[in-house]
């Protein structure tokens, strides 16, 4: 009686709300003393700019929006139609919300590119992947391959660039002189994934494999740097033959 008394009283001379995260559970991990916000509840953008979504979705906890690790509640209108807590979970709300404000309501883990299952024995623990990580060369095939929902990677069929700009200058995709980088770096954009896992936007080295004949060169990495794999003096069987792998030739 004496918390309702209290909870009367809060909301009635204090609007804020306490950071809890109550309602809608999804998107959130316990962190051994609260409910709070996974990074991947919030990797993603807005359809619609920050600023109507703030005005669509306004925030009533003194924490503000949804952040990775805050406890910050989610705001009310992103999962019902109530206007204050607790408040049941009405889905067309909440589907309205995931599509045009999926950030700023702490809804990115339920989008598409975030919706997938992850491998069953992770190399990394999935729940805990940042948004430095998701950015990092170091980490994003590894992230692909096996925690494709904590990076937004679940339409990429783990096909990845390592780095996030290989789109900036197509060209490179050609470069003789840049085949090493691009083949280790720019697999998606330059189309060097091995099929099974999703073409690339750019499709340069074509074919339907799922792994590369061996390499029968010992030399194939000293030639690939001088441009061999993509020289088109020898033909594509040419190179095929003897550094299938290494120039990603089906
Ligand atoms: C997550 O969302 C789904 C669909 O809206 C809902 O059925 C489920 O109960 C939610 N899970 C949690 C933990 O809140
Ligand atoms: C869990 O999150 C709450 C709210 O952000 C914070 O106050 C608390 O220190 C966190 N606990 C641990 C164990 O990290």
């Amino acid at each position: 009686m004496i918390a309702l008394v209290s909870l009367f009283f809060v909301s009635l001379f204090a609007p804020e709300a306490s950071a809890v995260i109550g309602g809608d559970l999804n998107c959130t991990t316990y962190n051994g003393t609260a409910f709070v916000w996974t990074p991947s509840a919030v990797a993603c953008s807005n359809t619609i700019s920050d600023a109507s979504c703030a005005i669509l979705y306004p925030t009533t906890d003194t924490l503000g929006f949804p952040a990775a690790g805050n406890a910050a509640g989610r705001p009310l209108a992103c999962y019902t139609t109530a206007t204050a807590t607790p408040a049941a979970v009405v889905q067309d709300m909440k589907t309205a919300a995931a599509a045009n404000c999926p950030k700023t309501c702490g809804l990115c883990c339920q989008t598409d590119a975030y919706y997938c299952p992850n491998v069953a024995y992770p190399r990394l623990n999935c729940a805990s992947i940042t948004l430095s990580q998701c950015n990092s060369p170091a980490w994003r095939t590894i992230i692909a391959a096996d925690c494709p929902s904590a990076c937004g990677f679940c339409n990429q069929a783990g096909c990845v660039d390592a780095v996030t700009n290989c789109g900036t200058d197509l060209s490179i995709c050609q470069n003789i002189g840049m085949q090493t980088f691009v083949n280790t770096y720019c697999q998606r954009t330059c189309g060097r994934c091995p099929s099974t896992t999703a073409a690339g936007s750019v499709t340069v080295t074509s074919g339907t494999c799922t792994s590369y004949i061996a390499d029968s060169s010992s030399n194939c990495a000293a030639w690939s740097t001088n441009g061999f794999c993509t020289n088109t003096f020898y033909t594509v069987a040419q190179r095929r033959s003897r550094c299938a792998t290494t120039c990603r030739i089906c």
